[in-house]
Order: structure tokens, then C-alpha cells, then sequence
């Protein structure tokens, strides 16, 4: 049988505590979350094989996760949780991003995780984290899965349902699917973690 890392585990479990403690917040976070930790209680992944590598935006991790540090439970348990990971974690740009004039390219990444190119290798559900520098807009999007982001640190997240809303440490969006939404940051920086269930 695979075996899962106690960070790993911790960083799920830690995850799920966080959006159950303020689903009442939240009316579609709590069920959209729910097929995704269902599925990494059921069984664990491969380990991933991607290589750790950083961008320019990973030097606002630090204060970011201070920011964190300082939120309400479990948030600074997850903050720790992802610095014991994070050495671990390959940032990446969003597909198809190349340098526009504006400072969004450096100043953001996203890292797996689980899912495809993940810490765990696995098809059915993603889970991974948004950095954003200070000043960023990230771009408007969509994607068919509904998707829910626990907020750690920083930022406003936007969706065609919703005004700019800032969350706050421990605060959950719900997009729900194919809405378009996007984030920014003002002067801190955002930290931000995103499951989205992919299986059927
Ligand atoms: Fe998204």
C-alpha cells in the first residue's frame, strides 16, 4: 500500500479542519470540498517526481506566511505545515504566461500540490497553492471544476456572482463552475490554497 508523508497528511487534514470550521461562511464550500478529501482519505497517490524550483514571486512566501502565522486557528498550523513543505514545491507560472508589460508574470505563482505534476501524483482531485506579490492582478479565468480557495494571507478574489470580497486568514471563496473570477493583491501579499475535484 502507498504511503503518505505525515507533512503531507497534515497539510490535508489541516486544510479540510480549516474550510469545516468556517463553512457556515461559505454555503457551497463545505459540499465542493467534500469529494476532494473524501478522495485522499480513499486512497493516496503516487509520490511526484517534479523537480522543487522557485520563481522571483517565492520571495514574498516569507512574509505572506507571517501573515498567516497570525491568523486564526487552524491557519497558522497550516502556514507551518506548508514551510515544512515548501522546499519540496515547484512554482509555476499559469500556462501560457509570458512577459506583458505588467508585473503579473514575476509576480505570481501556483504550486501542486496534489494532482497532475503534484508532490502526490493523482488525476481525481487538485490541490495547490496561489502566491501573488504585492500590486498583482491576476488575470480573469475560468474552468469547468467548481473550486473552493482557503485565503492564508492577503488579497481580494473577485467572481461574476460576487464583488471584490477580502476573506481574510482562514476565509473560503466558492467559485462555482466556469464562473469567471480572478484575485489582486494590494500591499500584501496573497496566500492561498485551491481544491478542485476532477474525478467522477
Ligand atoms: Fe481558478
Amino acid at each position: 500500500m502507498k504511503h503518505r508523508d505525515a507533512a503531507l497528511q497534515a497539510f490535508y487534514d489541516l486544510t479540510e479542519t480549516a474550510i469545516l470550521r468556517r463553512a457556515d461562511t461559505c454555503k457551497n464550500a463545505g459540499p465542493a470540498a467534500k469529494p476532494v478529501f473524501d478522495a485522499l482519505r480513499k486512497n493516496v497517490g503516487g509520490k511526484g517526481s517534479s523537480a522543487p524550483e522557485l520563481l522571483p514571486v517565492c520571495d514574498a512566501l516569507e512574509s505572506a506566511l507571517l501573515v498567516a502565522s497570525a491568523g486564526p486557528a487552524p491557519v497558522p498550523e497550516l502556514a507551518a505545515t506548508l514551510s515544512n513543505l515548501s522546499s519540496r514545491l515547484q512554482w509555476k507560472r499559469r500556462n501560457g504566461s509570458t512577459p506583458d508589460g505588467t508585473n503579473f508574470h514575476d509576480g505570481h505563482a501556483n504550486a501542486l500540490i496534489a494532482g497532475p505534476g503534484g508532490l502526490e501524483e493523482r488525476e481525481d482531485v487538485w490541490v495547490g497553492i496561489s502566491l501573488l506579490a504585492p500590486h498583482v492582478r491576476y488575470p480573469d479565468h475560468r474552468h469547468p471544476p467548481e473550486e473552493v480557495y482557503v485565503s492564508l494571507a492577503g488579497g481580494a478574489w473577485w467572481n461574476t456572482n460576487m464583488d471584490w470580497t477580502t476573506p481574510g486568514p482562514g476565509g473560503l471563496i466558492y467559485n462555482e463552475p466556469n464562473v469567471l473570477h480572478a484575485m489582486r493583491t494590494e500591499a500584501q501579499p496573497l496566500l492561498a490554497i485551491w481544491c478542485l475535484w476532477v474525478g467522477s
